[in-house]
């Protein structure tokens, strides 16, 4: 068995479709953002969501396999299809589960259900075949801030996670607030480019406060501290409060990794695309020996490609999932303790 699995992914606002091999050789990988159809409400609207997902899924699907070269054969020569099916917006998992249901069952090959936020921890074993674990990997993203010890593959120890906003919340909420458009994560990043980190002596939440995180007192004095100074840049805001969330993610992925022994430091989830926060833990790791392993940033943001690896991981180990899986919106990662 060559390993070959085709992985969808709907969770949110991309549909991908990514042919991997073998858990590690991405053949292809198709996103198709929705990103102007939510720019105008300021952020994600569910109903429109799901409905994009059902128009562009067959095209993604079918784009991932032309460029993987596995088109020419009927039915593809595929091990297992994979899917997205939690956490998420429930109408967008929907779309992308069921698609690959239907697929698993007209090709006769297994399907395998996965969890999106193993998939983000996936990303970075894609891109870095010798790992030495346990790995610290700190996984922002748009509706996750966790702190994960990763024994291997499968094996998750929860070391700390937000106790109110997720990291990417807290980039869209402040872009948002300061007229930046939407995602807020690469607007807040463009704008800090030109603008000063020191300018606003921001707080950083739970800075030498064990591992857990917190971002939505950070929002608030962001808020009030442009109420107070209405004059002030938005690139030096941007450029304060971005240095603010770096220094907090940065302590808290290296204060997690020492406290475990970790091999490494990995960051995953959209956040982690981020290019301050990659040279910061860059530094910090290489300070402390540590050696830090980054998914590009394509492979940090939403893609198909680490559900696909996860999936055959899963595949692999666990076997295949039922064909009556169901998509849960809350699923949270599988925690050995
Ligand atoms: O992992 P992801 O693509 O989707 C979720 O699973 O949520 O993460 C999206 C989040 C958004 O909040 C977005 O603003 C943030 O990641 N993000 C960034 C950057 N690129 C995306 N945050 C900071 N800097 C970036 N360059
Ligand atoms: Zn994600």
């Amino acid at each position: 068995m060559t390993g070959t699995v085709l992985g969808i992914e709907t969770s949110c606002d991309e549909t991908a479709a990514a042919v991997v091999r073998a858990g590690a050789d991405i053949c292809s990988s198709v996103i198709s953002s929705q990103v102007d159809l939510h720019a105008g409400y300021g952020g994600v609207v569910p109903e429109l969501a799901g409905r994009a997902h059902l128009e562009v899924l067959t095209a993604v699907v079918a784009e991932a396999l032309a460029r993987s070269g596995l088109d020419g054969a009927r039915p593809p020569v595929l091990d297992a299809v994979a899917a997205t099916v939690g956490p998420g917006l429930m109408g967008s998992l929907l779309v992308g589960a069921s698609g690959a249901k239907a697929l698993s069952m007209a090709w006769g090959v297994p399907f395998v259900g996965v969890n999106h936020l193993e998939g983000h921890l996936f990303a970075a074993l894609l891109e870095h075949r010798r790992l030495a674990w346990p790995l610290a990997v700190l996984l922002v993203s748009g509706g996750h801030s966790i702190l994960v010890c990763m024994e291997g593959p499968g094996r998750y120890r929860r070391l700390g996670a937000t106790l109110d906003d997720a990291a990417g919340e807290a980039f869209d909420k402040v872009a948002r607030f300061l007229g930046l458009g939407y995602p807020g994560g690469p607007a807040i990043e463009r704008a800090a480019a030109g603008g000063d980190p020191a300018a606003f002596d921001f707080p950083r939440p739970l800075l030498d406060d064990g591992l857990d995180l917190s971002f939505s007192g950070l929002k608030t004095a962001v808020v009030r501290a442009v109420r107070s100074r209405p004059e002030a840049r938005d690139e030096d805001v941007a450029a304060s409060f971005q240095q603010a969330v770096v220094d907090v993610l940065v302590a808290k992925v290296c204060r997690g990794a020492l406290a475990v022994g970790a091999g490494g430091i990995c960051l995953a989830g959209g956040v982690a695309a981020n290019g301050p926060l990659r040279e910061a833990t860059s530094a910090a790791g290489a300070e402390l020996g540590i050696p830090v392993y980054l998914p590009s940033r394509a492979m940090c943001t939403d893609n198909a490609a680490m559900i696909a690896a996860a999936g055959w991981w899963q595949l692999e180990h666990l076997g295949p999932s039922p064909l009556d899986t169901a998509c849960d919106p809350a699923l949270a990662l599988p925690f050995v303790s």
